[in-house]
């Protein structure tokens, strides 16, 4: 809650200007039965007056008072409505920007903690309650201390008596209502975090509807989403069973208080201990009274809703994220990636090799040996130990601010990434003022202009959901083209021809040759392929998180490890 109020002092103007608006507001409010009041006792004397002209004169200002009231209530309620709004809207904006900009700076490793699903509830339904807490809780407050206060004072001023009989039961109400919120505190966490599980099952359902469908799994993850739905459900009609039972008891408090006050009132009016006027704005006041006491229920909710999101937001904004960017070192250009003795907790086991510019290094070994582990660590995707990943030789990565370091990578991840958006935009993503030429230029590289030719709109053709969905192997090699484009220093390609035919291997790998041969950049690639690699200047097999064997790809081959026997295996028809 600090963070909300922090927040709330820095715009103090506004909250300032609608609290003294919502202020003036109550005073308004308690005034107006006073004038009730004195209409009714005027109203009242009126056989008794000699002076009728002098009479009608005073009932008329009574009226333009109590016109003036109201006026003065609507224009006030409007101010303070738009100055809270405003400020939490605000906020709102403000709290939505941290958490995208956290979720940005977090590392893959970093949001596998977290569901997606419930990350999107977190940013869209959390910040919704904070809001609502801003704009009603601070109204309720007010009204709570300023209204209830001023409206019990003003009718003790009216009569003490009067006043000590008929709150009693009203104190009773605010009771119940103080145990209910703290119930209600309790069950709106519960709620908010059921409500992040079931996006999150919408979002699980709705990728993974493909095998859902073909596995005939339909009823087993509509009985999931049905289980908590169910509690969802059954948590909300708990919460909304006891809230909407305050109202009706309100009702049945003010009736009694009321029947006290007649009963009680009218026998002091009676005796003349009371005018007729001054029970009417007594009665008026306890109408009025009983919604502050109502409300601090509806605070407890918005308070109790409010808490729970900022504490499931503050998971966010206070997650230490792994890759901490305290590096300072920019570097203009990359020579060398230089590993020694990486190791971690999940699979490398002691990797050490350099790879130079200009230079081509492939990395080869059987599935889980931790090849896309390795390469994720280099444009640090993912944090290295101090002193086990250098560039230009002796400058940790860790010291390199991670855009400065990363700016020199063009990256092909192994599953292949589009965003919605044409078939241009995705592959001139990193540099969004490339020509169609050049666009050209990169996916001929990538040979995907071909099936490019074939989409309906060629380069402007949308993918992504809302578009044609391509094969993967286009995808594969869109996303080939996009680092072809982007013509960085670093060239890693994590298993680029996983999901082409040996036709197109061969022309990317012909247009690879060229394009390392003319840009000379520091290339590496993870491949199964020994054709994708066989032309590197060394080779690194792994396996089990270790460097099986290393060598150029000739010495390997010669060798008779696996290197060899992938090679007479894959080449078999070649070699022979
Ligand atoms: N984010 C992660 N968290 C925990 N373990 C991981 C993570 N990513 C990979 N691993 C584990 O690390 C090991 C190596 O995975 P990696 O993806 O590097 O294999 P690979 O050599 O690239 O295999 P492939 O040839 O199939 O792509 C695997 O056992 C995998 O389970
Ligand atoms: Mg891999």
């Amino acid at each position: 809650m600090r963070r909300i109020f922090d927040y709330l002092k820095k715009h103090w103007v506004y909250v300032l200007i609608a609290f003294l608006s919502l202020v003036v507001v109550d005073v308004l409010q308690i005034i107006y039965p006073k004038y009730v009041g004195r209409s009714i006792n005027l109203i009242k004397s009126l056989p008794q007056v000699s002076d009728k002209g002098e009479w009608l004169h005073t009932l008329w200002v009574y009226g333009a008072i109590m016109v003036g009231l109201y006026l003065g209530v609507a224009l006030f309620r409007l101010i303070y409505r738009w100055f809270l709004r405003t400020v939490a809207v605000k906020y709102d904006h403000e709290l939505r920007m941290a958490v995208l900009y956290k979720y940005l700076s977090m590392s893959e490793r970093d949001l596998q903690k977290f569901d997606i699903g419930d990350l999107m509830s977190r940013l869209i339904r959390d910040t919704r309650s904070i809001r609502r807490f801003i704009m009603m809780g601070t109204i309720i407050m007010v009204d709570l201390i300023v209204l209830g206060g001023l409206t019990i004072t003003t009718m003790f001023s009216l009569s003490p008596y009067l006043t000590l009989v008929s709150v009693p039961p009203m104190i009773i109400l605010t009771l119940f209502v103080l145990w209910a919120g703290s119930y209600m505190r309790k069950k709106f966490k519960v709620m908010l975090d059921l409500f992040g599980e079931m996006t999150e099952r919408v979002r699980e359902t709705a990728v993974g509807i493909k095998v859902i469908k073909t596995f005939v799994r339909e009823n087993y993850f509509m009985r999931l989403f049905e289980d908590i739905n169910d509690r969802y459900i059954a948590t909300g009609v708990r919460l909304f069973t006891l809230q909407s039972s305050f109202w009706p008891m309100a009702s049945v408090v003010v009736g009694i208080s009321l029947v006290i006050v007649l009963w009680v009132g009218g026998d002091m009016v009676m005796k003349g201990q009371m005018s007729i006027g001054t029970l009417v704005s007594f009665m008026m006041y306890i109408n009025m009274i009983a919604w502050p006491m109502l409300s601090i229920g509806m605070f407890i909710t918005v308070y109790s809703m409010a808490r729970s999101a900022i504490t499931r937001l503050e998971e966010i904004l206070t997650y230490e994220v792994e890759v901490k960017d305290t590096g300072t070192r920019e570097i203009d250009r990359v020579d060398s990636i230089v590993v020694k003795d990486l190791r971690d907790d999940i699979i490398l086991d002691g990797i050490s090799f350099s790879v130079r510019k200009g230079e081509v290094l492939g990395i080869t070994g059987p599935p889980g040996s931790g090849k896309t582990v390795l390469v994720k660590y280099l444009p640090r995707l993912w944090e290295p130990g101090r002193g086990m990943v250098f560039v230009n030789d002796t400058i940790d990565v860790l010291d390199v601010k991670t855009t400065s370091l990363r700016s020199h990578f063009a990256y092909v991840p192994q599953d292949p990434i589009l965003f919605a958006g044409t078939v241009a935009d995705n592959i001139a993503f990193a540099v969004p003022d490339a020509t169609r030429e050049e666009i050209i230029w990169a996916a001929k590289m990538a040979c995907v202009w071909d099936d490019i030719q074939s989409f309906p709109d060629g380069l402007d053709t949308i993918v992504g959901e809302r578009g044609i969905t391509l094969s993967g192997g286009q995808r594969q090699r869109i996303s080939i083209a996009r680092a072809f484009l982007a013509k960085k220093e670093i060239l890693i390609l994590d298993d680029p021809l996983s999901a082409v035919d040996t036709h197109t291997e061969r022309c990317i790998v012909a247009n690879l040759k060229e394009y390392v041969k003319e840009y000379k950049p520091l290339t590496i690639i993870v491949s199964h392929r020994v054709p994708a690699i066989h032309w590197a200047d060394y080779i690194l097999v792994m396996d089990k998180g270790r460097i099986l064997e290393e060598g150029t790809p000739e010495e390997l081959r010669q060798g008779d490890g696996l290197y060899s026997r992938l090679y007479a295996y894959q080449m078999g028809g070649d070699a022979l």
